[in-house]
């Protein structure tokens, strides 16, 4: 009787064992699935957003699926290819060799300065003209490790591939200007004269004191602010950023009216009437290593700013110009005009009532070419 008694009880101890380990188990296994199911769900958004935020793959000129190569081209040393297109007066028989270097969203055949170079002072100066595509826009090869000193690298390279001799004249507007600092950096010696048109700025210049960076900054609309915090603080983001549909991106991609002065207005509406067929192929190869890489590099790490360059020319044999038009609403003029009256050596030209689109004005080339090549006014 106590026998069974007993037995009984631990049977029924063992059952309730049993239950009690049979619903931790169920409980374990459920919570096991949950754990998978968000680290599952964890992991495809992680690959989502990476999907989303990382650039196509540029299609590269001349390669299977890229668009064809029609403009000549050389070779650089790192085996990226740089498209140019040359203007005016044979090389051969020049006495003055520029190299133009172009501006946002634009390519080789927008040379602000030779459309409208008038063809008597080219032929009387003997002047030639060498535009090239930056790397990633038109036919140029991108370069994905781009920075402000690889600009005047490849520079160099175009004026020896060329054969333009020990020394050249270089002019590069707004986006374009990036290339001219670099080389005022990096290759000096090789430089005959410059011109800064509109040169664009980046308010991270260590030397330019904050109330002028600011001050330049706020100029800037609210979205343009934001393309440019993102540019800076956040570069993985670029390519989003400018390509998705949630907040307003950079209204200079957006060909929005409210970057233009009134001259840029009717600048523009002169110009647009004429439209070229070039402007397909100025981002051919994809907006990233074209546009959104101008951005990064603009609006990342310098390894100098524009302040801390000296004079090429101690022996003023030659001459530093900075042309900038005091209604410019894309690249605001504080901090260029702080940057010339800190540097004796540039020629500052301000040009009261003109926008961003001056070099397009009537004779503007004409005056910024002779500027450069005789020191003429
Ligand atoms: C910046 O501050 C200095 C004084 O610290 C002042 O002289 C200068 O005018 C200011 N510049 C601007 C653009 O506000």
């Amino acid at each position: 009787m106590a026998e069974g008694l007993k037995r009984k009880i631990s049977a029924a101890s063992a059952r309730a064992h049993t239950r009690k380990s049979d619903q931790s188990s169920t409980f374990k296994l459920s919570r096991g699935i949950f754990k998978k199911i968000l680290a599952v769900l964890f992991v495809g958004i992680l690959a989502w957003i990476y999907q989303v935020i990382r650039p196509p793959l540029p299609k590269i000129c001349g390669s299977p699926n890229g668009p064809p190569v029609t403009a000549p081209r050389i070779r650089l040393k790192d085996g990226r290819y740089l498209a140019y297109k040359e203007y005016g007066v044979p090389r051969e028989v020049a006495k003055y060799k520029i190299i133009y270097v172009h501006a946002f969203k634009s390519s080789r055949h927008n040379v602000v300065v030779a459309t409208t170079l008038s063809p008597d002072v080219i032929e009387e100066l003997g002047i030639y003209i060498v535009s090239f595509d930056r790397p990633g826009y038109g036919e140029s090869d991108p370069n994905p490790i781009r920075t402000v000193k690889s600009m005047a690298m490849d520079i160099e390279e175009l004026a020896d591939q060329l054969k333009l001799g020990s020394k050249f004249y270089v002019i590069g507007y707004s986006m374009g200007g990036m290339a001219i600092w670099s080389c005022l950096k990096y290759i000096p010696q090789r430089l005959a004269g410059v011109a800064l048109l509109a040169p664009a700025v980046t308010y991270w210049w260590s030397n330019v004191p904050a109330n002028v960076s600011n001050e330049a900054f706020n100029q800037k609309s609210t979205q343009d602010r934001w393309v440019i915090r993102v540019s800076h603080y956040a570069p993985w983001l670029v390519y989003w950023w400018n390509t998705q549909k949630l907040f307003p991106a950079s209204s200079v991609l957006a060909g929005s009216s409210d970057t233009l002065s009134s001259q840029d207005m009717e600048i523009i509406s002169r110009i647009s009437s004429r439209k070229d067929s070039a402007s397909e192929q100025v981002t051919q190869q994809g907006e990233f290593e074209s546009l959104h890489r101008d951005l990064i590099v603009l609006h990342g790490a310098w390894e100098f700013d524009p302040l801390g360059l000296e004079n090429p020319f101690p022996n003023h044999e030659g001459f530093v110009h900075l042309w900038h038009g005091d209604r410019d609403k894309i690249v605001p003029i504080t901090i260029n005009r702080y940057i010339a009256e800190q540097l004796p050596w540039i020629h500052y030209h301000e040009i009261s009532g003109a926008g961003h689109f001056f070099p397009l004005g009537d004779g503007m080339s004409n005056a910024i070419v002779k500027a450069l090549l005789t020191g003429e006014k």
